[in-house]
């Protein structure tokens, strides 16, 4: 549970805290999204800055409106996912994915690939970019799910920013890309598409990690910059849901902020690029 200070309710920040915990047990028994188990001093900040916008003068008046009005709820959700994300993010990650985790993935007959929070898809779209420079594209199975609808619709367009096309790019050469950046896009201005042959083997699904059941035989997953907005609790199941999704030497990515090495599961992973948070499942062994 969420522990926002004192129970007793002494000033005026207790009660706004305990206030903040009715939202989200109302925003629970409405909508069915549990952010109970969310980092709890983030969570807070993201509320009040919702309700700065929103014209409400109190998280009690804000909490009727979110119950009433489903607009005003999904402007609310999309502040609590935050769904920053960028192509070829923290470059030397997918160099290292490209050194350390591909050349072991390539022997498979199938690469299940994972990708747990992908909001906008720009970091799904990055790794079908480096899968298809190295060979794998078409035996890649690419499973990228989020709990945010909207957010998943933008996924599948695959439509970015023009503008954004000059830092990516950058991006791309730093981790190691092989051919031009451009040639994955189609222009549409002001933005640019990603080509449908990046596409095919790509599938959008919704999927909550705070409530879902885990994935099927995955040999790779990627959940970056997700678990950060995660109290502990939350986080430990995350990663159990992990390793049961894994195959036997599964690769599992984290953020850059992130870690499981303090987890209740750390000792069912070796470390495989530590500063890049590259992880692999331990195999196994027959009993
Ligand atoms: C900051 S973005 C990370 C995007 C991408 N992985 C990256 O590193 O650039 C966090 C994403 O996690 C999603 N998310 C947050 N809570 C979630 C949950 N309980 N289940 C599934 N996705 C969640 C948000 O909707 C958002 O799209």
């Amino acid at each position: 549970m969420l522990r926002f200070g004192s129970v007793k309710m002494n000033n005026g920040a207790d009660r706004q805290n305990m206030d903040i915990q009715l939202l989200l047990e109302a925003i629970y028994l409405k909508y069915g999204y549990d952010f109970r188990r969310y980092a709890a001093a983030s969570l807070k900040r993201r509320i009040l800055r919702n309700l700065a916008f929103s014209g409400c003068r109190s998280v009690r008046e804000l909490q009727n409106r979110v119950l009433c009005d489903q607009a005003c709820f999904e402007s609310l959700l999309l502040d609590l996912s935050i769904n920053v994300t960028d192509m070829f993010r923290d470059p030397l990650f997918y160099k290292a994915v490209r050194d350390h985790v591909i050349p072991n993935l390539k022997d498979l007959p199938l690469i299940k690939v994972w990708h747990a929070g992908c909001a906008s898809g720009e970091e799904v779209y990055s790794m079908a970019i480096l899968f298809l420079e190295e060979g794998l594209g078409q035996k890649t199975e690419v499973y990228a799910t989020d709990f945010n609808e909207k957010i998943l619709i933008a996924a599948g367009e695959g439509m970015y920013a023009a503008a954004k096309m000059k830092d990516y790019t950058l991006n791309y050469l730093l981790a190691g890309g092989k051919s031009s950046f451009k040639d994955y896009f189609t222009p549409r201005h002001p933005h640019a598409v990603v080509c449908a042959s990046l596409k095919k083997n790509i599938r959008f699904a919704h999927h909550n990690l705070v409530s879902d059941g885990s994935f099927g035989e995955m040999n790779l997953i990627l959940c970056r910059n997700v678990m950060i907005y995660f109290n502990r609790d939350l986080q430990n199941r995350v990663f159990h849901l992990f390793r049961d999704s894994l195959s036997d030497a599964g690769y599992l990515c984290l953020g850059d902020k992130e870690s499981l090495r303090y987890s209740t599961c750390s000792k069912d992973f070796d470390d495989v690029v530590p500063k890049e948070k590259i992880y692999r499942k331990i195999k196994t062994l027959p009993v």
